[in-house]
């Protein structure tokens, strides 16, 4: 079955190669047609060009004239899984508490841990899902869902175990990643290595023959995981063919970024706090780095520095950190916006950052991010707009009509 999108005002991240990710400058041409048709043949895209050689040929025809077209969202670092909410610390915050005297307290992170290892996996996957399906409406077509509430090996699978079934129940692209180190959970108080070993030998090698995880993440970070630790860590995934995607410089640069560009890591995510150390490193290896604007917005620390890590020539990807604790919202729209507004990168920037760019943090770049022959039908189509840089210029408006998910108007 073909479907023809005729009258498109502007049709966005149009791409004929897709094997490269775009670094520095590249980043900031967004390639589009204007007055432009889309054909798609049941979940693919097959052809696409302007007006003027519009398609005669087809099974069915949808008039857009007016809006626009493109890629879905790719979220690339989400935590959707988890049970109850944080909203007093929320209000903690407002009252003068910072995140980390929140978790010194026993909250934060543990906070999570303690309501998700006494929630069913029944009511964990209906909360999930829940969120899942308000992001799809809000474009995220793409998405990476992390474990790491549970933190013992029963409740670490009641994660995996969810993950894997939204992945199953919805059209949504899922990659699942097994963030083992989060946070050292209150029964290895005063043995860290003790738990470290644990996640090595008893949690990551289940995880991964139960085939329930393609990515393996670490809490590198001053009072969590050490750069010796997660480097152990990271080692024993890998042996269990587990690649890493890896949570560092949020609050403290400790030399997290060095250690995982030598191992290869597939990405380095947060990086609130960069040194040119860490630059220098990024720049030797192929370690993709994530920011994670919306976090920075709400807990109020500082911005991932995007023009310094694009000056230097490096790839950038936005990704929204959907959690209970320092970012309680999957918007892209949002995290788009907030990357221009605070980061001060383009719109073509940030939308690249968030569709192109973006695939290859998953790994699923010859399927998603780009509008080009052969990928998937996953799309956006926007209500009327002036031009696309109204997405991020009416923050917090929401400039979706539709989406489609591999070929089917959801
Ligand atoms: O990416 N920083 C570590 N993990 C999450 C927060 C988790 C939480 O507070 O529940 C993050 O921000
Ligand atoms: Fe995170």
């Amino acid at each position: 079955m073909t479907t023809l999108f005729k009258n498109i005002k502007e049709l966005i991240q149009v791409r004929e190669h897709t094997t490269e990710i775009l670094k520095g400058n590249q980043m900031k041409e967004l390639p589009t047609i204007k007055n432009a048709f889309l054909l798609i043949k049941d979940d693919i895209i097959i052809d696409y060009g302007s007006m003027e050689n519009c398609p005669t040929d087809y099974d069915q025809c949808v008039d857009i004239t007016g809006k626009m077209i493109l890629p879905t969202w790719i979220d690339s670092h989400t935590h959707i899984v988890y049970a109850g909410n944080r909203e007093q610390e929320f209000v903690d915050r407002i009252n003068g508490l910072s995140y980390e005297e929140i978790y010194n307290r026993g909250g934060g992170i543990l906070n999570s841990v303690a309501k998700l290892r006494t929630t069913s996996e029944e009511e964990l996957y209906r909360d999930a899902s829940a969120r899942l399906e308000e992001l799809i409406i809000q474009g995220t077509g793409v998405i990476e869902i992390k474990s790491g509430y549970g933190l013992d090996l029963e409740s670490e699978m009641k994660m995996m175990r969810v993950i894997a079934q939204l992945k199953k129940n919805y059209s949504v692209a899922v990659k699942a990643t097994f963030l083992g180190a989060h946070a050292l959970p209150v029964e290895y108080k005063n043995n860290q290595a003790g738990f470290v070993d644990y996640i090595c030998n008893e949690m990551i090698p289940v995880v991964a023959k139960e085939g329930l995880a393609e990515y393996f993440d670490a809490f590198l970070e001053t009072g969590y995981f050490t750069v010796e630790e997660t480097e152990k860590l990271i080692i024993a995934a890998h042996n269990h063919g587990l690649k890493s995607k890896i949570h560092l410089n949020q609050f403290t640069a400790i030399g997290g970024i060095e250690m995982c560009v030598k191992h290869n890591v597939l990405s380095v995510d947060h990086l609130e706090v960069v040194t040119d150390e860490d630059i220098q490193a990024l720049q030797k290896g192929n370690t993709i780095p994530v920011a994670l604007p919306t976090c920075s917005y709400f807990i109020s620390i500082p911005y991932t520095p995007a023009r310094k890590l694009l000056d230097a020539n490096l790839p950038l990807v936005l990704a929204s950190d959907y959690n209970p604790g320092t970012t309680p919202s999957g918007n892209m729209n949002f995290v788009v916006a907030t990357a221009c507004i605070k980061m001060k990168m383009t719109p073509e920037e940030a939308i690249n950052a968030a569709t192109y760019n973006a695939a290859f943090a998953l790994e699923l770049e010859k399927e998603y991010g780009s509008i080009t022959r052969g990928k998937k039908a996953s799309f956006i189509i926007t209500k009327p707009l002036h031009s696309f840089y109204a997405i991020p210029y009416n923050f917090g408006s929401n400039p979706i009509e539709q989406v489609y998910l591999n070929g089917v108007s959801i």
